[in-house]
């Protein structure tokens, strides 16, 4: 993590990401965020402030028991993995008003030609753009307040988020210069880990997804051993054995993922894997894959599973995160306006 960032007005460094509530965690959610929440939580050096953002979600339609549900389960699955909620801030984001308002403000400072550059709205609107959401269009402008609004500097995330976080940058600078002040931080994307872009087992050239069709593309946090054991077992990969070195890989992006999601899982480099396990083949590397993927992952499946019994307990949770996450936002919200020579009413 870079150590002289420039964060505004002499802020300390305060942490901010967030996951979609639109189905279940993924293996690629896991390693490209969620486990790098907690060991930045268990870091200590900084705020930690984790959002299910189900604004975001909404940009698509979402069934509204569905979504409960979702809610829900990405909690306990946060929990689970070992976000403390005493520790972290860990909150669903239409509960805290201010993401929206900001959200706005940033609609207002975001280019039209800046948000035509996303190729995540590309991707996801697909063919027929005409009939997605405005919502859809506007959704990094959202998640740049999401993050601001906190006076976030640092933002966990997988390597497909790379874009909106320059996006969030650009937007940062533009209204600082507009205003002539030094008001909002410019945030530094924290994109680390040996699988900070995992991918689909059945196609190593697109992004493991929760929105695959093929459910054989990934791994869900909620799947059991012996489904985890059958989706490594059926993965794609070639026939030739590992290599000596991680050069070797270059050209074989299903066998690269499944030593990446190896050394992820197992605190490793993907250098270090391959000097383990040359010369073997994947015949003999996917059950000791499997295993591997299985004892991480199957404690957090089974902790899920006991938290989402109680419902009203992971309620409770969220609730008492987003009076926390709204006391650090609203002053931050206050001063924008102020900024921006919108009139408030004074403060009793
Ligand atoms: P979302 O919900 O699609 O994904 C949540 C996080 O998981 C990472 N991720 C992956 N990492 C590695 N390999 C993969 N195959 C993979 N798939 C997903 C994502 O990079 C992300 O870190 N726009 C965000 C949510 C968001 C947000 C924010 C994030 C809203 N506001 C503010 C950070 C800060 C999204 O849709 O992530």
């Amino acid at each position: 993590m870079a150590d002289a960032v420039h964060t505004g007005e002499g802020h300390q460094r305060r942490i901010f990401s967030g996951i979609q509530p639109s189905g279940g965690l993924t293996l690629g959610n896991y390693l490209g965020a969620l486990k790098r929440f907690v060991e930045l939580q268990e870091d200590g050096a900084a705020e930690t402030i984790y959002c299910v953002v189900d604004l975001h979600a909404i940009t698509v339609w979402q069934d509204p028991a569905a979504l409960t549900r979702a809610t829900r389960e990405m909690t306990a699955g946060f929990i689970a993995a070992g976000i403390d909620p005493a520790r972290s801030i860990l909150f669903n984001q239409s509960q805290v008003a201010a993401h929206a308002e900001l959200g706005w403000i940033f609609s207002c400072v975001a280019r039209i030609g800046w948000l035509n550059r996303m190729t995540q709205f590309k991707d996801k609107a697909g063919k027929n753009r005409e009939a997605a959401s405005v919502g859809l269009y506007a959704y990094p402008t959202l998640m740049a307040a999401d993050i601001l609004v906190y006076h976030a500097t640092h933002v966990p995330v997988g390597e497909d988020q790379k874009q909106h976080l320059e996006l969030t940058r650009d937007i940062a600078i533009k209204f600082n210069n507009d205003t002539g002040t030094e008001f909002f931080p410019v945030v530094e994307p924290v994109i680390e880990g040996a699988a900070t872009r995992v991918m689909s087992l059945r196609d190593g050239t697109k992004k493991m997804s929760k929105s695959d069709p093929s459910d054989m593309s990934r791994i869900n946090l909620t799947d059991d051993a012996d489904t985890i054991a059958q989706k490594i077992r059926k993965a794609r990969t070639d026939p030739d054995p590992l290599p000596e070195a991680l050069a070797g890989l270059d050209r074989r992006p299903e066998a690269r993922n499944l030593v990446n999601i190896y050394a992820a899982l197992a605190g490793s480099t993907p250098e270090a894997v391959v000097a383990e396990f040359a010369g073997q083949n994947f015949a003999a590397f996917k059950p000791r894959l499997a295993d591997l993927a299985v004892s991480v992952l199957a404690p957090i499946s089974t902790e899920m599973g006991r938290l989402v019994q109680e419902p009203g307990e992971i309620d409770r949770i969220l609730a008492r995160g987003a009076e926390r996450a709204a006391a650090l936002a609203n002053p931050i919200l206050d001063r924008t306006k102020d900024i921006l020579g919108m009139i408030r009413a004074p403060k009793p």
